[in-house]
């Protein structure tokens, strides 16, 4: 997610699933599959992908965020003290009655009947997640990459110019370094290459020397702060968004590696999946979205894969108007051969 467009509707999860209709048809859940969310977020696909599994297939979740990831096992195996599940470390599963349903939402949805087993884990870390599990392959992997709608608009993670916040960026508390700490560390060209080279800031080296000479006063530590920084450094624009959305995005995807983890994860995904398995992969931004068509190239020509997507699929005119933040998504799609 990507644009702050606060004051549009959310679903009681707080965020809304995109192009869930394509991921369906995608991944083609059924009875008895093995499926990978690697991107659990608030569970709106996961949701509907383990409701299709049956009661003899699996749902395996990953997220960085702990706290994603607990509101995403309330969704899909309940809150621990209904007695709904088994807790195992940092792993649930669950095989229970028609009687479970989550806690957490308005209108208390059914949960899914097939087991769950979540991690709090990276993306990168797939092969050590299904190794610990004993699997070999999975039918299915999806990757819905970015944040969710409700990190970006929680104060917790400072990922919003539009509120003040700790100017903070880690969706992982595993992370050590976070927003403030490259704003007010990184030596002025390599900030600028950064927010050249992430969200392809045209501005990247004037909003550099600003922050250089405002850091010097004193350190840069709220999210309100820079906004006000490189909005005064780029100066007013004709562009519709904030002047800050880009250094924003750049951050965000620097202090969580985010280049690094994708290109993890589409390089090594194809590679668990059993014969006929598929991975879908949703990118929000065109660093991401270019990763994606350049690994499923790669991947194609090797032999390992066949390509379902020529061109990435997108959201309806339906889906645009019911939800604006899922305008940039994009799905593409690779089935193991
Ligand atoms: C766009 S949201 C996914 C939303 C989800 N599909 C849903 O319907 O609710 C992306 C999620 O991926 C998580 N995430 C981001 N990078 C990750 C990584 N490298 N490994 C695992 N999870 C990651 C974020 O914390 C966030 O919860």
């Amino acid at each position: 997610m990507h644009s702050e467009d606060a004051g549009m509707e959310l679903p009681a999860s707080g965020h809304d699933p995109v192009l869930m209709n394509e991921v369906l048809e995608a991944l083609a859940p059924a009875e008895g599959k093995t499926i990978v969310d690697c991107t659990l977020g608030r569970a709106g696909h996961a949701v509907e992908i383990a409701r299709r599994l049956g009661r003899t297939g699996r749902l395996i979740g990953l997220d960085v965020d702990p706290r994603n990831l607990e509101f995403a096992r309330e969704r899909l195996v309940g809150k621990p003290e209904t007695g709904n599940k088994k807790p195992e470390g940092d792993q649930f599963k669950d095989k229970e009655t028609d009687k479970n349903v989550c806690p957490t939402l308005e209108g208390k949805e059914m949960l899914p009947q097939c087991e769950v087993r979540l991690f709090h884990a990276n993306f990168a870390e797939l092969g050590d997640v299904l190794g610990e599990l004993g699997i070999s392959g999975v039918d299915g992997v999806l990757a819905d990459l970015g944040i969710s709608t409700n990190q970006l608009f929680d104060p917790h993670y400072g990922l919003s110019f539009g509120r003040d916040a700790p100017l903070d960026m880690r969706i992982d508390s595993r992370i050590r370094r976070s927003a403030a700490d490259l704003v007010n560390s990184l030596p002025e060209e390599e900030l600028a290459n950064v927010l050249y080279q992430l969200a392809q800031e045209r501005y990247s080296r004037r909003i550099a020397r600003k922050i250089a000479e405002e850091r010097r006063i004193s350190p840069i530590t709220t999210t309100e702060r820079l906004a006000e920084i490189v909005r005064s450094a780029i100066g007013h624009t004709k562009e519709k968004i904030d002047q800050a959305t880009r250094t924003f995005l750049a951050l965000r995807m620097a202090v969580n590696q985010e280049m690094e983890n994708t290109e993890a994860l589409l390089k090594n995904a194809p590679r668990f999946l059993n014969k006929g398995g598929r991975f879908a992969v949703i990118s929000f931004q065109s660093m991401e979205d270019r990763l994606a068509k350049q690994a499923f190239r790669v991947a194609e020509q090797t032999g390992a894969v066949r390509l379902l997507t020529k061109r990435p699929v997108g959201p309806g005119d339906e889906e645009v108007l019911r939800n604006p933040r899922s305008r940039s998504a994009k799905l593409r799609v690779v089935e193991k051969v």
